[in-house]
């Protein structure tokens, strides 16, 4: 099914447009005309009932008159028509379907939508769409589209679930000089989506940058698999920050969790740099398109201007790559090419002696020293220098050094002049911006790409050993009696089915069995009131810590009761919870939710303030590994509590790593069933004493 239909879809020999029309105004005119000036060398056959030929073409009344094989139809009927249209294609043996139509799911009309699917599936045809533009490919010189025109052309592809965008960004390729290969609509993504075309892109030698618009993302894990799968720089511009579904969560960590936090969680586990504006996905698309990835942290900026040397400094270390001080022997080198008043140790400020000999001097010179990454040259435009020589100047270097396995972005800050040496070398590929911050940001496309490292799965479990099979039948036990929302007893339970440190706890249903429990356990121990009718037991006023002998057990035990009867009258109380006395820790929080877009998903943040105030937090699509998990120990803004604050001393971060990668090792695994989970608190203590789970929480599905 997989590769000949979106060969078909993306390199058809023949299209049919269904809807064809010789009416100026109409869009099955713009498609047929788009197609025949675009150069396509394929065979076109219009569809329309009521006309023979169709601007010099001859028409078919139907599909099924063709007499020749068609790969493609591109449909520009109503909406109503569509699923006929599509049984004729099958019928025909088309293999894809661009559906231009719109009138379907995007206005309520979903059963429309799958019934075209479905018939469509049934002769195992591909559709795009519907509600597209269509494809745009410079490659095919196929205009496959109503789209006035196809972009530059250049080594980049467009995936875009805006229509709108798409067709802006078609006609901004020429004003900003950034070239793309192919611009393909998605639409609806009623049957193909994001994953499939990125993975028949990522086969694709034309394409050195896949940039993506994304609204929504259907099918979340598999879109993480396959970008991880594929060498090629993936960019995407997510719309849509909203909280959705998060006022309506019943866990803590259901309230924090944002649909953007989880997005920007699964970008980076699939490996995909993200934009953050329409002007970022163009700059970045055009660095990832032009120059190698950044293959460690050693940035060398060079300019003729101190003050923008600090601006990019600045940007530098905003966009996670520092400029530090660079060698002595390549500071010493780069002296030999400014006057005694220049500064050489990063930025390097050539003065605004620099000249064209200069720049290509330093150029060369920095790019071709070993401890050299990645290079930002930054031009001021001024009444001694020519640009377009200057910049002729750094090509050159960059050209002698026959590097090509490190990037080079420049900056050329002016006005006409600096506008022309830019496009002169964008057009021999090197990016070239208007700001020191811009070029700086490009490079940070270019760093992080670098930084993901070789293609490969991520979303596998570790070697953890677990016992899933009790935490199932906690799980089994608790829907046979109707509930969704788990006891702290049965919490735990399945958390220690996943080996994770949790506080030593007994379940006393009289006042003799809780005695005889804080003697296990031993004191000082905590009480807790077990019901399933009180989820947040402090509310309750459930729970006593610090009991310290029996007597204030005695006492303890029947305050609880009490209070559970007044909370909520008509509660079940199952017991009484008699938990061993933590140590005070630093207070953190691990969560889990299932994200409807990327399902089983794990969150850790500082507890207190930190998360609930500030919102500190971090995601991660589960399971990560231990690596993962210690990487989003150091993402929290008060990451630094963690390495030891105000005079204490770091923090058991091994231990509370290898509990964040079990912790979604349990999400994930236990994924169809759970909702909602909580560590809350959990308690971390100094290097080498570990964490403890003081409060376990798991919610189910609603089946
Ligand atoms: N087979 C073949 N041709 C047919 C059939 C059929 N079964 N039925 C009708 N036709 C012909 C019509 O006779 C007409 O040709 P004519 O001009 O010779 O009479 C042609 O197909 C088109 O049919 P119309 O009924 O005239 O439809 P119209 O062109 O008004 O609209 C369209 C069709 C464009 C598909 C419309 O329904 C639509 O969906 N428009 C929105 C498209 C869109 O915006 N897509 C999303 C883009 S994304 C973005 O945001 C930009």
């Amino acid at each position: 099914m997989k590769s000949d239909h979106l060969q078909a879809l993306l390199h058809p020999t023949s299209i049919a447009v269904i809807g064809a029309s010789n009416n100026s105004e109409k869009i099955g005119y713009a498609v047929v005309h788009n197609l025949i000036e675009s150069g396509y060398q394929g065979d076109v056959y219009p569809i329309n009932p009521k006309s023979e030929e169709i601007q010099g073409l001859k028409a078919y009344p139907n599909i099924t008159d063709v007499p020749e094989n068609v790969d493609a139809a591109i449909i520009v009927v109503p909406a109503k028509y569509v699923l006929g249209i599509t049984e004729d294609c099958g019928k025909k043996g088309v293999k894809a379907l661009l559906v231009i139509t719109s009138g379907f799911s995007e206005v309520g009309k979903e059963e429309l939508e799958e019934q075209i699917v479905d018939t469509a599936k049934s002769y195992g045809v591909r559709l795009l769409g519907p509600n597209i533009v269509g494809i745009l490919s410079n490659k095919e010189n196929m205009n496959a589209s109503f789209a006035g025109f196809l972009p530059l052309p250049g080594q980049a592809s467009l995936i875009s679930q805006s229509g709108a965008l798409l067709v802006a960004m078609d006609a901004a390729t020429y004003t900003r000089g950034i070239g793309f290969n192919e611009m393909i609509s998605i639409g609806n993504m009623s049957d193909i989506q994001f994953s499939d075309l990125i993975e028949f892109m990522g086969d694709d030698e034309a394409t050195k940058c896949i940039s993506l618009y994304i609204e929504t993302i259907n099918e979340g894990r598999r879109f993480i698999e396959t970008c991880r799968q594929i060498d090629t720089p993936i960019l995407a511009l997510k719309a849509g920050s909203s909280k959705r579904g998060a006022a309506a969560a019943a866990s803590h960590t259901g309230s924090l969790v944002g649909a953007t936090k989880v997005y920007q969680a699964a970008f980076k586990q699939a490996g995909v740099i993200q934009a953050s504006d329409v002007n970022n996905f163009f700059d970045r698309t055009l660095a990832l398109t032009l120059q190698p990835s950044m293959r460690g942290d050693n940035l060398a900026i060079l300019t003729n201007g101190g003050g923008v040397g600090v601006l990019a400094s600045d940007a530098a270390e905003r966009f996670g790559i520092p400029a530090t001080e660079i060698p002595q022997d390549l500071q010493e080198g780069l002296m030999d090419y400014m006057p005694d008043y220049g500064a050489a140790k990063n930025p390097v400020d050539l003065t605004g002696m620099a000249n064209t000999e200069r720049f290509h001097q330093t150029t060369k010179l920095a790019f071709s020293h070993p401890w050299v990454n990645g290079l930002v040259v930054i031009i001021c435009e001024t009444q001694l220098l020519d640009l377009v020589e200057i910049v002729k100047g750094v090509h050159r270097a960059v050209k002698e050094t026959g590097i090509k396995d490190k990037p080079i972005i420049v900056s050329l800050v002016g006005g006409d002049s600096a506008l022309e040496a830019g496009r002169w070398l964008i057009e021999h590929g090197i990016p070239a911006y208007n700001s020191p911050d811009l070029a700086v940001n490009a490079l940070a496309a270019l760093r992080d790409h670098g930084r993901y490292g070789s293609p490969g799965p991520v979303l596998t479990s570790s070697e953890n050993s677990n016992d899933s099979q009790t935490a199932r039948e906690v799980i089994a036990q608790a829907r046979e009696r109707g509930r969704t929302g788990l006891t702290e007893i049965e919490s735990r339970k399945i958390f220690a089915a996943y080996d994770l440190p949790v506080v030593d706890t007994r379940l006393a249903r009289s006042e003799e069995e809780a005695l005889d429990a804080a003697q296990d356990v031993g004191y000082p121990v905590v009480l807790k009131i077990v019901s399933h009718d009180i989820l947040h037991k402090s509310d309750a006023g459930g729970v006593k810590v610090g009991i310290q002998n029996a007597q204030e057990l005695s006492a303890a035990y029947q305050s609880l009761l009490k209070n559970a009867k007044q909370y909520k009258a008509d509660a079940v109380i199952e017991g009484v919870a008699v938990q061993e006395m933590a140590a005070e820790g630093t207070e953190v929080i691990i969560g889990s939710v299932n994200d409807p877009t990327f399902g089983p998903t794990v969150m850790f943040g500082l507890g207190g303030i930190f998360v609930e105030v500030l919102e500190d937090t971090t995601f991660r699509v589960a399971p990560v590994s231990n690596s993962e998990a210690a990487s989003m120990l150091g993402e929290i803004r008060a990451a630094a509590i963690l390495e030891g604050a105000r005079g204490k001393g770091p923090l058991d971060r091994e231990a509370l790593a290898e509990t964040l990668s079990r912790y979604s090792e349990m999400a994930a695994d236990l994924g169809d069933d759970i909702a909602e989970t909580d560590a809350n608190p959990c308690l971390v203590y100094e290097q080498g004493k570990g964490v403890k789970i003081v409060d376990a929480r798991v919610i189910l599905k609603e089946v």
